[in-house]
């Protein structure tokens, strides 16, 4: 029964492909893969974009169109496939075209620090400022909890995760349960948001 829902699930998702990859594994990093994430988590994604729970304007039309066997079957396609892994990531070119240009050691330094101030925050949090460590809920391999639905993240694109995290913090997404995301978000800095996202796409 899974599997013929999951392949009705891959006719229905040949919409979604342009965006998000055949498989849900897009290579833009604007749009999120959804490969091997929680179906549960999909679903209620989909039923927020439908209701305009969660604003998003490209989705909210997609989403409209789609009744409820449709939005089962099509995340139970993308949660049985596997997620791909990131190249090697790379730093955001600098806006100031007058700042001296760095050595490959130099960002190579400066990455590898990044990383390593976002895998303490995901595994720590931040006592003094509050933030709740990301592993109490997403997992030791950022690989969610699939009974409580909290979402999958690794591999998942540095960009989108910036960009959640940044919408979970000024409340443009605010349709995560209990507002949880919303009250760990608005205690990051972006310099926290940052790191972590590069951490969890290496992950
Ligand atoms: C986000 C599914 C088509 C652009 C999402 C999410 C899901 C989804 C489940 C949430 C992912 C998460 O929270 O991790 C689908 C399905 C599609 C479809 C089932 C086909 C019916 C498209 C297309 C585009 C697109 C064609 C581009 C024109 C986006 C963007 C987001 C998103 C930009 C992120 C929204 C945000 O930042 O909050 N999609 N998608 N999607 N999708 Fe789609
Ligand atoms: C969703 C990151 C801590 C529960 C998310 C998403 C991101 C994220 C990026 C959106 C995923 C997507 O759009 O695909 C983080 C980070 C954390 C952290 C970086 C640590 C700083 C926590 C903790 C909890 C939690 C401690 C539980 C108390 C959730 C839940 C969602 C979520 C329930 C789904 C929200 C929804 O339905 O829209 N998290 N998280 N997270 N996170 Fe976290």
């Amino acid at each position: 029964q899974g599997n013929a829902s999951a392949s009705a699930g891959k006719t229905k998702a040949a919409s979604c492909a342009g965006c998000h990859g055949e498989d849900g594994n897009s290579t833009m990093p604007a749009f999120p893969k959804l490969a091997g994430q929680h179906q549960t988590y999909l679903v209620k994604q989909l039923q927020a974009f439908k209701s305009g729970a969660r604003l998003a304007p490209m989705m909210a039309p997609l989403a409209a169109a789609l009744d409820d066997q449709a939005i089962q079957e099509i995340a139970s396609y993308y949660a049985g496939n596997k997620i791909s892994t990131n190249p090697a990531p790379k730093l955001p070119v600098s806006d100031d075209d007058d700042a001296p240009a760095k050595t490959a050691e130099q960002e190579k330094a400066e990455l590898e620090a990044l990383i390593t101030q976002g895998s303490d925050l995901y595994r720590n949090g931040n006592i003094s400022r509050e933030v709740s460590a990301c592993v109490a809920c997403h997992g030791p391999y950022a690989e969610g909890n699939k009974p409580a639905s909290f979402p999958s993240l690794h591999s998942q694109h540095a960009d989108y995760l910036i960009k959640s995290l940044t919408d979970f913090k000024t409340g443009a997404r605010s349709n995560n349960r209990e507002n949880m995301m919303h009250m760990i978000a608005t205690k990051m800095t972006d310099a926290d948001i940052k790191a972590v996202a590069y951490y969890i796409s290496t992950m």
